[in-house]
């Protein structure tokens, strides 16, 4: 990364267009280099003129005119230059555009070619932002690692007052710093971090199965930041339907016995354990019947008995990994239920969430977690599943460094 990172600020046909120019002062301000690309349907609301004079470049456009005019392909080059991509102010079009790959202007084929990390800014009427094909795309872009900094409330230019304003500039330009400082931040460089991510599935015949809601959002969000921060990364997923995390190395093992065996298989190659799926207690007694089962019958009664627990077989055959559990609880009371966990389990770490709360958790992309190690806790209030994540990364890696007596953990 050169000195000052490059940004690429992609415009597009929103009135709060005219806010993009005031962002790119505040990105400047930042210490950042700002490049424009601006759709054609936001030089309708701002001229390419504010842009090029405030950023001191020139601003892309149409890629059409953008090849004959120097004869480079644009997208491909100014992607690779630029440390981060911001896409402020986000229309619902550009968003519903990049969720499904569409690359019919220079802006959405730079997305496709962009391949670190990118920031949006929504802004549109109420009614666009709330319906569910917009919530969709979002959540798509989430899922795939896009960072979406949420619209506000206010009343918005076509005289209602609801959510759908883009956020401050001045919050845009925090969320870009933090992402450029966690690119910098390397601090899990030379680390071997193993997670697991999602729910098991224990199977009743070839058709039922006993399982749980967990998505495996949390664990995803940790792979992908602790790839960012430079750890070699392997991921052991159960069950989850998200995409696949550009660079880390995933396993799928649908079900307790077998996610069991490929933790143990990887341990020894391991300096930090994530247990973030939800391992199923117990599985069907006899195995699963082969076939369907049919119903014929008033009650029906499935015996069951309780699967391997990994983190117990983890706690008897580790050699000084930084192990760390999580503990789904009901209510606050569960949080001294956590720490006996911690205990019983000998973990390094536990990270409590409270799954009374229907705001965060299960399926949500936001979290409200305690980190919680022998002597400390950390409250880290209702934020993003990426943010969560971030700041679980850096409490580990501090006892990383603090366990090996280190400032610094290795280049
Ligand atoms: N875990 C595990 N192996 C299992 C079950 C759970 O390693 N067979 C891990 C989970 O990945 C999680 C932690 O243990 O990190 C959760 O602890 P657990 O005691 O299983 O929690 P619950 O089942 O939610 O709690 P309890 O049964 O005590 O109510």
């Amino acid at each position: 990364m050169a000195d000052s990172p490059v940004v690429l600020l992609g415009v597009t046909g929103g009135i709060a267009a005219y806010k993009a120019a005031e962002l790119l002062r505040g990105l400047q301000k930042a210490g950042m280099e700002v490049r424009v690309i601006m759709t054609n349907a936001a030089t309708q609301f701002v001229t390419t003129m504010t842009f090029e004079t405030l950023s001191g470049f020139p601003v892309r456009r149409d890629a059409v005119n953008e090849l004959r005019a120097d004869s480079r392909i644009t997208h491909v080059e100014d992607s690779r230059e630029a440390d981060i991509m911001v896409i402020a102010p986000a229309t619902a079009n550009t968003i519903a555009k990049m969720a499904n790959g569409i690359a019919d202007n220079l802006l959405t084929s730079m997305c496709l070619a962009f391949n670190k990390t990118v920031v949006v800014a929504p802004a549109m009427n109420t009614n666009m932002w709330e319906h569910p094909a917009t919530q969709h795309n979002v959540a798509v872009l989430r899922d795939r690692g896009v960072f979406v900094v949420e619209p506000g409330a206010g009343e918005l230019a076509c005289g209602v007052y609801g959510s759908g304003r883009m956020a401050d500039p001045d919050s845009i330009v925090a969320e870009v710093k933090l992402r450029l400082q966690v690119q910098r931040k390397r601090d899990l460089r030379g680390l071997r971090v193993l997670i697991t991510a999602g729910g098991t599935r224990e199977p009743i015949d070839s058709v039922r199965f006993i399982g749980n809601r967990s998505s495996g959002k949390m664990g995803f969000a940790l792979a992908r930041a602790a790839f960012d921060r430079g750890a070699e990364v392997e991921l052991i997923e159960a069950n989850v339907d998200m995409p696949a995390v550009p660079g880390v190395r995933q396993i799928m093992t649908p079900t307790a016995g077998e996610m069991h065996a490929e933790v143990m298989k990887r341990l020894a190659n391991t300096d930090i354990l994530l247990m973030a799926a939800a391992v199923a207690d117990y599985r069907v007694a006899e195995g699963p019947a082969g076939g369907k089962i049919g119903k014929g019958r008033d009650e029906w009664s499935i015996g069951l008995e309780a699967t391997t627990d990994i983190l117990c077989d983890v706690a008897a055959h580790h050699e000084g990994q930084f192990i760390v559990g999580f503990a789904a609880e009901y209510g606050l009371e569960g949080l001294d239920r956590a720490r006996a966990k911690m205990e019983h389990k000998q973990l390094d770490m536990i990270i409590f969430n409270d799954i009374s709360r229907a705001d965060i958790g299960f399926d949500s992309d936001f979290n409200e977690v305690r980190i919680l190690t022998r002597d400390s806790e950390v409250l880290v209030e209702r934020a993003p599943k990426e943010t969560i994540a971030e700041i679980i990364l850096d409490n580990i890696a501090q006892a990383v460094r603090a366990r090996r007596g280190e400032t610094m953990l290795p280049a």
